[in-house]
């Protein structure tokens, strides 16, 4: 049986019309990349990965996620095919080494852009070339990478494309080698970085698990003067020497799990230069002796919050009943100096000799009680002790007697 000519073309057109229909959706409506239908990415991801609308942040909010987790891209020459109507590019756990000159390509002004997260993808070196059209960008995620700021080629303008960024978190992100071979030279290299890079709009800088020290110059941070947090998590730190009055709105400092034995006063008076700063020193080595009793005070009239203040634990105590309580459990009054401290940093010796003095002058006069109330005994004692020496003391200047007659015979 046949069908009618007209009837033929009408279906035809029909089917046509569905397959383009269904070829609308899902390819990219302004520059007709085909779209894989099951990952929704373009076909340079080579379906491992996924784009499309999704729950994203603690609010679940729709938005265009480009995820490439765990797959297995040792290059990221598909970064210049992301869908443009992207929010959120994650592209973690792959290995980059190198990033090319504009890796999002050269026009594809990604205007949605706002969060990239590149993390653990040993990356090494970022040019000043590398990233293009990420004016929008205000969230840069590198944790867990190998950057270089010594050792190979150094590009101070890592960041200096994106001029909206106002958190970046370089979690354990650069190569062990130079933090802690190179220390000068990667922290000053470190602070040019973020100097030329222009991140004035910056809130959030993590910079967590790093190894650092210290910073040894106070105006590390000054190049980003909006800073609120920063996060100096699991480093080295014992001392800080930042001048944080460079930047007004700070609001929290997380110095959790460092060295911090206690807060130096040179230190505190830069922390109580900031008004309202919430401060973690949890993990710390904390040591519950007078020398701990300036960072108590401040700690008492603080005007910031507090973090954490049960995980405050005393490390080294005196007395060493102390050791494990909380530093806020303990009397002020049992803040006790040692008297074979190591060596205590110069500011802290006047207090030091302050107690010592008093010791000394308690001890004297007790002595003198005692042996004034038991004179007779004393006395007694004392020529039966020295009884011998006074002994020796003729016998020996007899020998030296004998001896020098001898030598002038
Ligand atoms: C990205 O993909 C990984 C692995 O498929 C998944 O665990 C993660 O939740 C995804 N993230 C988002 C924001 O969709
Ligand atoms: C940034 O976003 C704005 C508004 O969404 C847009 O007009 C602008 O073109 C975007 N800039 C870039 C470089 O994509
Ligand atoms: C303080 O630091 C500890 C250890 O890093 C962390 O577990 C805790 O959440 C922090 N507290 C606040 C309030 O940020």
């Amino acid at each position: 049986m046949l069908l009618p000519a007209s009837a033929m073309v009408r279906s035809v057109l029909v089917m046509a019309a569905l397959v383009q229909l269904c070829r609308a959706r899902i390819s990219d409506p302004q520059l007709g990349f085909e779209r894989n239908k099951v990952t929704g990415c373009p076909a340079e991801f080579q379906g491992a990965c996924h784009c499309g609308v999704v729950p994203y942040g603690v609010d679940h909010v729709p938005t265009y996620v480009t995820n490439c987790t765990n797959a297995a891209f040792d290059d990221s020459t598909m970064l210049q095919h992301v869908p443009i109507e992207t929010e959120v590019l994650i592209f973690v756990n792959n290995e980059l080494y190198d990033l090319h000159f504009n890796i999002f390509g050269k026009e594809s002004g990604l205007s949605q852009l706002h969060t990239v997260d590149l993390s653990n993808n040993h990356i090494q070196t970022i040019k000043g070339r590398t990233f293009h059209n990420v004016n929008n960008v205000t969230k840069l995620v590198l944790n867990d990478n190998d950057l270089y700021v010594v050792s190979k080629d150094f590009h101070p303008r890592m960041f200096s494309n994106f001029k909206s960024l106002e958190e970046l978190q370089l979690r354990n992100a650069f190569s062990d080698k130079d933090v802690r071979e190179k220390t000068d030279r990667y922290l000053s290299n470190l602070a040019d970085t973020f100097k030329e890079s222009g991140l004035v709009n910056l809130k959030a800088l993590d910079l967590s698990e790093n190894g650092f020290t210290d910073f040894k110059n106070a105006s590390f941070f000054q190049s980003m003067p909006a800073l609120e947090t920063i996060a100096l998590r699991s480093n080295k730190m014992s001392n800080l020497d930042v001048d944080l009055t460079l930047m007004p709105r700070l609001k929290s400092l997380d110095l959790s799990n460092n060295n911090f034995p206690f807060l130096r006063r040179a230190t505190l008076s830069r922390i109580s230069a900031v008004a309202g700063l919430g401060l973690n020193l949890s993990g710390n080595p904390l040591r519950c002796d007078c020398r701990m009793l300036d960072t108590y005070h401040y700690l008492l009239k603080s005007t910031g919050s507090v973090a954490d203040k049960e995980e405050w634990r005393c490390y080294e105590a005196n007395p060493s009943e102390n050791v494990g309580k909380s530093l806020f459990e303990i009397d002020p009054r049992d803040l006790q100096c040692e008297l074979k401290a190591d060596p205590p940093a110069a500011h802290d010796l006047h207090v030091s000799y302050i107690v010592l003095g008093l010791v000394g002058v308690i001890f004297g006069v007790i002595l003198a009680v005692v042996v004034f109330r038991h004179r007779r005994q004393v006395q007694s004692l004392a020529l039966r002790v020295s009884e011998p020496v006074r002994n020796k003391f003729n016998y020996s200047s007899l020998d030296k007697k004998d001896i020098e007659a001898e030598m002038e015979v």
